[in-house]
């Protein structure tokens, strides 16, 4: 006679070929349902197309190593979210909000903008961009739109929870605000030390903001070594040293006061969880790198662009820097595997994009 199955066993088998289905899905598709972006140029990948700005490069030589040419990325190729999210396992790139229509935004939509900063004034030197508060008032508008696609407002909070929301901003604050005097007050008006404050201060608002807006897994990014780029040792100066300090200095200044917000909103938002992430990755990574000068050739934009149709440097997967500022392609792929997985809290802290996903 056959032993009956106890009502145990009953339960545990349709539940077990629920999550072999469930894995099987999750090797297909991506691992969160949605990635939000939010910054300036380097995560931009064309919302300043059709802006009247100098901060935009929809021309060549950007884009000559992307399958579609030039889109408004700042690179020769892909940039770091790019990468990021092709790590997440998504299989189409997270569309631009402004040319967002028609795309499917359930992926997620990307809001930067070149030259955008924490403050609203911040870029407007260039001309007209997408400041981080008017970036997260378009979140809200796209988060209308997948409510009226959902129709069922519990299952879209609940999509909204899953997505990683990733914050890459802060440069432009310093080198087109506080160390712009001629176009900017802020400079006379706070030292480096209460600039930081400040800033901070309000990232730590539109953080909040995005919290409110249903947001829960984020990845936020520390400010570079701005005071390294070419750019900024072409027009401070570096007194004989690799990189202009004062620039690095304020880097540092922000980043010392964003690390402790993570750990604290960490603790005081209810089901939140946000990583702070270095934008340097590892240096080593970079030690075979051409630090010293840009693949393209400057003087675009407001100098630091590449010329446009100006022929770039013939092995751009050697140089750290593809203009005078932003990243080539294979510098954004080492950020990229660096944050997605990188075990050193010194680059990922306290976690890594791929445990944040998990999370
Ligand atoms: C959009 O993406 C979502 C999530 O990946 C997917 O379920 C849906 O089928 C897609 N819609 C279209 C129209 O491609
Ligand atoms: C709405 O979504 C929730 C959560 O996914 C689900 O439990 C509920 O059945 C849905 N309601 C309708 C009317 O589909
Ligand atoms: C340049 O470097 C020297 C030696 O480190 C230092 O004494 C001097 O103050 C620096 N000048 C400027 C303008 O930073
Ligand atoms: C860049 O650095 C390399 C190696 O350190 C050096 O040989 C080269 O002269 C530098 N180039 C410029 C333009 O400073």
């Amino acid at each position: 006679m056959e032993p009956k199955l106890k009502p145990m066993e009953l339960v545990a088998i349709p539940v077990l070929l629920a999550l072999l289905s469930l894995s099987n899905k999750a090797n297909a598709g991506p691992q969160v349902p949605c990635y939000f972006i939010f910054g300036d140029s380097l995560s931009d990948n064309g919302n300043n197309n059709n802006l009247p700005t100098l901060a935009k490069v929809n021309y060549l030589p950007y884009g000559i190593d992307f399958p579609q040419g030039p889109t408004g990325r700042f690179c020769n190729g892909r940039n770091m979210h790019d990468f990021i999210a092709q790590l997440l396992g998504f299989e189409d790139y997270i569309p631009a909000f402004a040319n967002s229509r028609g795309k499917n935004i359930s992926n997620g939509v990307n809001y930067a903008s070149g030259s955008a900063g924490i403050r609203d004034e911040t870029g407007t030197n260039l001309g007209v961009c997408v400041p981080f508060n008017e970036q997260i008032k378009n979140h809200k508008r796209i988060i209308s739109i997948i409510t009226r696609l959902m129709q069922n407002d519990s299952a879209t909070d609940l999509l909204l929870r899953k997505c990683i929301y990733s914050v890459q901003i802060g440069s432009n604050d310093y080198i087109n605000n506080y160390f712009k005097p001629e176009f900017y007050e802020t400079g006379r008006s706070f030292t480096p030390s209460e600039y930081a404050t400040l800033l901070v201060q309000q990232l730590s608002l539109q953080l909040k903001t995005l919290y409110n807006y249903g947001a829960r897994k984020f990845a936020v990014y520390g400010i570079g070594q701005i005071g390294c780029t070419p750019y900024a040792i072409s027009v401070f100066g570096s007194n004989g040293s690799e990189c202009v300090a004062k620039l690095n200095e304020g880097a540092t200044l922000f980043n010392d006061r964003l690390k402790p917000l993570i750990h604290r909103l960490n603790n005081n938002l209810p089901g939140a969880k946000f990583i702070y992430l270095n934008p340097s990755g590892s240096p080593t990574d970079t030690a075979t790198f051409v630090m010293n000068s840009s693949c393209c050739t400057t003087g675009g934009g407001g100098g630091e662009l590449c010329v446009r149709n100006s022929k770039p440097c013939s092995s751009p997967w050697r140089y750290v820097f593809w203009d005078a500022v932003h990243p080539t392609e294979a510098l954004n792929k080492i950020l990229a595997e660096s944050a997605y997985r990188s075990k050193s809290p010194l680059e990922a802290s306290p976690l890594n994009i791929q445990q944040l996903a998990m999370y």
